[in-house]
């Protein structure tokens, strides 16, 4: 019994190594790691307890395959799985919290938890802050150490792409809390929030990683559930001008890393411009509705969240936004596609670019 369970375990071993090997040896990303918020969960909220942040029933994943919600916070599909596909991925690697930690090793995880933020604070108790996300990761690195070997691990790390999107929890819940009156105040959370993470992104480093992928800040004054609260209706620009400081302060922080860092390369998504060129001619790109939730209650659709009893319309992808803080799968689609190979709308170097092993940057 013995003897048998250790030849299996060495089996196993045997073709983890080999798989490595044979995934370093091509082109293709071997793995994707995922960290951030709500644009990015594919079901790690399934696992927590309460009902905040958690989008795992109808109508979510109404047009996703089969029907079914997931815990993605979208009609379908998300940002990361069209990334995902984009680099021969199926869709996103699966939410950490729902598989093994075997069946991590081979084409990487998804960290990501709706409500959280770049800071501790944000989402506390209702999500998995992206400090312990970078703990979740750095285990299962100690894992894959175990397999195949340092040298091994660190090739294939080297090779797998880091995804990030987060920061929006963080402006918002200030929004919410304190209002855009101070900009003392305000240069000081970007000051913050920057920092941070640019310490996050310095560990994964240590841990491995070397290609990151981060997703900018949306135009977050124009999510519905804000411009509702606005007795005009218009997007609080007072937010939207908060998310470019931080897309500023998150580019800044990039180019620092890549500067001081040996091998340390990335893609920003520029979000956020895409959005204004979306917005300036949406028929272009085949939207009726950049305003309201296509799922919801109430003005702009924005009064409740998607709930089971709430309505939801049928053009589902000429809608902008899902619920009242979400894009479609429509919208998602259209910014990981642009962003894939979009030279305008990335910088230095296109996701594709990035995951492109025989270049170097
Ligand atoms: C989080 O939970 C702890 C322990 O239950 C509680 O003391 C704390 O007030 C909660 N914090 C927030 C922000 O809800
Ligand atoms: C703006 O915020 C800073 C930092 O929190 C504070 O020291 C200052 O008193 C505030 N100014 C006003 C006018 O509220
Ligand atoms: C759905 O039901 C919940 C709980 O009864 C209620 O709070 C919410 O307002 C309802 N939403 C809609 C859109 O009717």
């Amino acid at each position: 019994m013995q003897g048998k369970m250790g030849l299996l375990l060495l089996a196993a071993a045997f073709s983890a190594a080999v798989f490595m090997q044979m995934a370093v040896a091509t082109n293709v990303v071997p793995a994707i790691y995922v960290f951030g918020d709500s644009t990015a969960d594919v079901g790690n909220n399934n696992f927590l307890p309460g009902n905040q942040a958690k989008a795992n029933f109808a109508h979510n994943g109404i047009d996703f395959p089969g029907g079914t919600p997931t815990g993605r916070f979208s009609n379908g599909y998300n940002g990361i799985d069209y990334l995902a596909k984009k680099l021969r991925f199926k869709k996103s690697p699966p939410a950490y919290l729902s598989i093994t930690r075997e069946a991590m090793l081979y084409r990487g995880a998804n960290f990501a938890s709706g409500g959280s933020g770049i800071l501790d604070a944000t989402g506390r108790n209702i999500s998995i802050s992206l400090n312990q996300q970078i703990k979740d990761y750095e285990e299962i690195t100690r894992h894959l150490k175990s397999r195949v070997g340092a040298t091994a691990a660190d090739r294939f790390l080297s090779k797998s792409l880091f995804i990030f999107s987060t920061g929006n929890n963080d402006m918002l819940g200030f929004y919410t809390v304190f209002g855009l009156k101070n900009a003392t105040q305000q240069d000081l959370l970007i000051g913050q929030l920057a920092n941070q993470f640019k310490n996050q992104l310095q560990t994964l480093y240590n841990l491995g990683a070397r290609k990151f992928v981060v997703f900018g800040a949306s135009r977050l004054g124009c999510v519905p559930t804000l411009r509702r609260a606005i007795p005009s209706g218009e997007c609080a620009e007072d937010l939207n001008k908060l998310s470019q400081q931080f897309n500023k302060a998150t580019e800044a922080v990039l180019h620092s890393l890549a500067s001081t860092l040996k091998g340390f390369s990335y893609s920003f998504i520029k979000v956020y411009d895409i959005i204004s060129v979306v917005s300036s001619n949406p028929t272009k790109y085949g939207f009726t509705d950049l305003v309201s939730a296509c799922c919801g209650s109430g003005k702009f659709n924005a009064e409740s969240s998607c709930t089971p009893n709430a309505t939801y319309c049928s053009n589902r992808d000429q809608y902008f936004y899902w619920d009242r803080l979400h894009p479609t799968q429509a919208t998602s689609r259209l910014i990981s596609n642009t962003a894939f190979r979009g030279r305008k709308y990335t910088t230095p170097v296109t996701v594709e670019q990035l995951a492109d092993s025989r270049r170097r940057y």
